[in-house]
């Protein structure tokens, strides 16, 4: 394969534009790699980022074709048949230079939604026992594996719409430790996600879940957020 990518990317700040260049076309070539090109053989001033380029980091993350995605595991040929790439950062966040966007108000939702673990227990206490097949822990595991890409907070209308709505990845966060049955925070948590930038702002229609690498469902996370802050707050009534 020898012909060439016409590839368009973002370059400066909020202000700025695209700028094209051309990239030899390979086998097996990512995203990722055409990026890498561009900055080691025709623009070393182009900013972008990643770490582990094999889905673990979730720093790759950039907006490709118009979507939200990995550029470390998108293959070239799945979303450029026609030769031409268009990559511009993640949206809904506020873009620091070129491809890299600045997290964290990202990772400041997180700790709105009380998205750190809260024991309290001592490491002189035994480990906890938590059934691995009862609800709340397969509850939990759903929700899990989440490595903070961004991917689907950048692919949330409502985040654009409202910028202090919380966000897909910090109420899936919640939800997973609102099933871990060793934390203590719940009631401070269920506090943080109902408020009117939390879960009852979701409209349901999942793109999140559509678009997350990892193929978690933030939207069914944040249907438990909206069933059980309903619950508690009918129990007060
Ligand atoms: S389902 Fe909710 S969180 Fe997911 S993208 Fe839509 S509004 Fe955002
Ligand atoms: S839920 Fe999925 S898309 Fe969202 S931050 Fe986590 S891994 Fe990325
Ligand atoms: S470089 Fe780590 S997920 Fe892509």
């Amino acid at each position: 394969m020898t012909n060439n990518l016409q590839v368009k990317v973002w370059r400066g700040k909020e202000e700025g534009g695209f700028v094209t260049y051309e990239v030899p076309r390979l086998e097996s070539q990512t995203v990722l790699d055409v990026v890498t090109h561009i900055q080691r053989r025709i623009d070393p001033g182009l900013s972008y980022r990643y770490a582990c380029r094999v889905g673990m980091c979730g720093s790759c993350a950039m907006t490709v074709n118009g979507k939200a995605r990995w550029t470390c595991r998108t293959h070239v040929a799945n979303v450029a048949q026609d030769g031409k790439l268009e990559l511009a950062p993640l949206s809904n966040l506020p873009v620091i230079k070129d491809l890299v966007t600045d997290m964290t108000e990202f990772f400041d939702k997180w700790a709105r939604a009380k998205g750190s673990f809260k024991g309290d227990q001592t490491r002189h206490d035994e480990f906890a026992l938590v059934e691995p097949k009862s609800e709340m822990r397969m509850a939990a595991n759903a929700g899990i594996e989440c490595i903070g890409c961004g991917v689907c907070y950048a692919s949330c209308d409502v985040v654009s719409w409202r910028p202090d709505y919380l966000g897909p990845a910090a109420l899936n966060r919640a939800w997973t430790l609102v099933n871990d049955v060793r934390d203590i925070g719940n009631a401070e948590r269920l506090l943080a996600v109902a408020g009117d930038a939390g879960c009852h702002s979701c409209h349901t229609q999942g793109s999140c879940t559509e678009r997350c690498p990892k193929h978690l469902e933030p939207t069914a996370s944040i249907a438990g957020l909206k069933h059980v802050t309903v619950k508690a707050l009918r129990r007060k009534a």
